[in-house]
């Protein structure tokens, strides 16, 4: 059996945890309700991929400016200077200026072109979508079950890693509305949790397709040295 090449998440102790890290070419959701540093840990794998590894990255972010996204992370240690050629962001206010260029053509097959030019032009290898319900909003999905099915197929077809951050309600423990939590190969989920004043920050991986993992909620730390999760 030929071993499954993986993508580092760059969270340190969740590599090991993950047999080395993500399999290439998976979907993964990373669902968490407001607050829960979704957008920083998925940026997290971008930049340290695009910094270390030389893997090129593009951030579409649907829901901030580019600024705000660049403005964060830099204040998380994760400046996009010198990254530029590697890491890109783009946001609606881009997409929408190319869709009046091309008003005849919808939404989602701009967005598809978008990435599948930077997809040709710097080969890159992962994709973050901010965020999924966005997308489907945005994209006046009629049938969401059978656009979503497309969707996925579409993402798998690319042959990118795929990062896909869904919104979770304030209170539901539901990751998602339309069956996306099935197509996906994995889900990270971050979750708040509440412990007398004290408020935690918790991940868990609850699937990964080819990967033998546990299943426990991991305490998620963040300081000067980046993410790490506590696993023992
Ligand atoms: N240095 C830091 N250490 C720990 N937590 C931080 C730090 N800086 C910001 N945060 C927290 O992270 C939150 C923002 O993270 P991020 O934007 O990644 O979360 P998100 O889940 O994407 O949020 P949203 O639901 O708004 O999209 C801030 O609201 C703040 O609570
Ligand atoms: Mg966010």
């Amino acid at each position: 059996m030929v071993a499954t090449k993986r993508i580092k998440t760059y969270i340190r102790g969740l590599d090991e945890h993950l047999q080395g890290g993500i399999p290439q070419s998976h979907t993964v959701l990373i669902a968490g309700k407001p607050g829960t540093m979704k957008s920083s840990v998925a940026y997290n794998i971008l930049y340290h991929n695009a910094k270390n590894e030389d893997r090129s990255g593009v951030y579409v972010t649907l829901e901030q400016s580019r600024e705000s996204v660049l403005d964060s992370m830099a204040g998380l240690g994760m400046p996009v200077n010198g990254l530029d050629d590697k890491l890109s962001v783009l946001d609606l206010a881009m997409i929408r200026k190319k869709l009046k260029d091309l008003s005849d053509q919808s939404w989602m097959e701009v967005f598809k072109m978008y990435v599948n030019n930077l997809k040709g032009s710097m080969d890159t290898g992962i994709l973050v979508l901010d965020s999924l319900p966005v997308l489907e909003v945005m994209a006046k999905f009629e049938d969401p079950r059978d656009d979503l099915f497309r969707f996925f197929e579409w993402l798998r077809d690319l042959n990118i890693t795929a990062f896909l951050i869904a919104e979770m309600d304030q209170d539901k423990m539901k990751f998602c509305e339309h069956g996306e939590d099935f197509l996906s190969d994995g889900i990270m989920h971050l979750d708040l949790r509440r412990d007398d004043r004290v408020v935690n920050l918790f991940l868990s991986i609850v699937k990964m397709r080819k990967t033998k993992h546990k299943r426990g909620y991991f305490p998620l730390i963040f300081d000067e040295g980046g993410f790490e999760v506590v696993t023992h």
